[in-house]
């Protein structure tokens, strides 16, 4: 693995490597992470031309728990506001010696983009490209459900909500299906489901109560306001009803079934305060196994595996 751009295509294998990495690094209190020296001398670059607060923090971390020299490159008030092109950013920095990018862009496939015009040596991380794909997400999330699940192969995921703009989705649902998951299912309104989704291998449901019916993990995603157009837009209470998992709906999921979400969480829109702060939810532990989720994913591109 040069890059990682997508959960897409990795063998079940490649995954597992990953996942048993990451475990290398987590303490026995699961949450503890020691310094090792693994990418001591590498630079790593977080370029992220779109908002981020988990996701580039994390990043930020996972590079100086590998001993890394991390830059964060502040976007707003770098030269691409003056009209610097995207691959001229890149040329830039890797004069400068970047070993790795960490790449977050509204737009699908940038991170391809840079990766097609990097010297062989340097590697790319997809952060997260427009509606594609967000990998480094998607394993946190398989090592959050296998922490506390163990085994993918008894296990009903449902995914719930606007799938159609979720780059977080489509990276779970690669994942998921290669991991051997027994059923994955996707819950939501007709207008942000996509139709391509029979062919992923996943099941659609157009209700919550039947989508997490005896669920063992439910994996909530919020409305993507900013890639909606007017006709898309539902209000947020008429979606709250239809779609928001409260505590009594719950209940429809196996009794230990985890709830799960990448994060910004809209209280009171796709989730109820009563189950993100509830004993079944494990959110912050998905943005706690991301530090040792991303060290692996970057010792591994790098080549620097302990
Ligand atoms: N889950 C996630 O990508 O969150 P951020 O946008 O805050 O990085």
């Amino acid at each position: 693995l040069i890059h990682l751009l997508s959960t897409e295509g990795l063998s079940k294998d490649i995954l597992t490597h990953i996942l048993d990495t990451a475990a290398n690094f987590v303490s026995v209190n699961d949450r503890e992470i020691k310094k090792v020296p693994l990418l001591r001398g590498k630079s790593v670059f977080n370029l992220f031309f779109e908002n981020s607060t988990r996701t580039r923090t994390t990043f930020e971390i996972a590079a100086k728990r590998l001993s890394a020299d991390v830059f964060n490159l502040d976007i707003a008030r770098s030269s691409a506001s003056k009209g610097e092109s995207l691959l001229d950013t890149i040329a830039n920095l890797s004069a400068m010696a970047a070993d790795i990018f960490v790449v977050r862009h509204s737009e699908s496939g940038a991170p391809y983009l840079v990766a097609q015009h990097v010297a062989p040596h340097v590697h790319v991380v997809n952060a997260g490209d427009g509606r594609h794909a967000h990998p480094t997400q998607g394993l946190l999330d398989m090592y959050t459900i296998r922490h506390y699940k163990k085994d993918f192969s008894n296990l009903r995921v449902a995914i719930v909500g606007d799938v159609l703009h979720s780059r977080v989705a489509r990276s779970d649902i690669h994942a998921l299906t290669t991991l051997g998951a027994a059923e994955v299912r996707v819950v939501g309104p007709r207008t942000l489901v996509p139709s391509d989704l029979a062919q992923m291998g996943v099941r659609v449901f157009h209700t919550l109560e039947e989508g997490i019916r005896d669920a063992d993990v439910i994996i909530m995603l919020r409305l993507q306001n900013e890639r909606m157009t007017g006709a898309l837009l539902p209000s947020s209470q008429e979606y709250f009803k239809a779609f928001g998992l409260t505590a009594e709906k719950l209940r429809l999921a196996q009794p230990d079934a985890i709830v799960m979400h990448p994060g910004p969480i809209n209280r009171g829109v796709e989730i109820d305060s009563e189950v993100v702060d509830g004993p079944q939810a494990v959110i912050l532990s998905q943005v706690s196994f991301g530090i040792a989720v991303r060290m692996a994913v970057m010792s591994i591109v790098a080549g620097n595996e302990a």
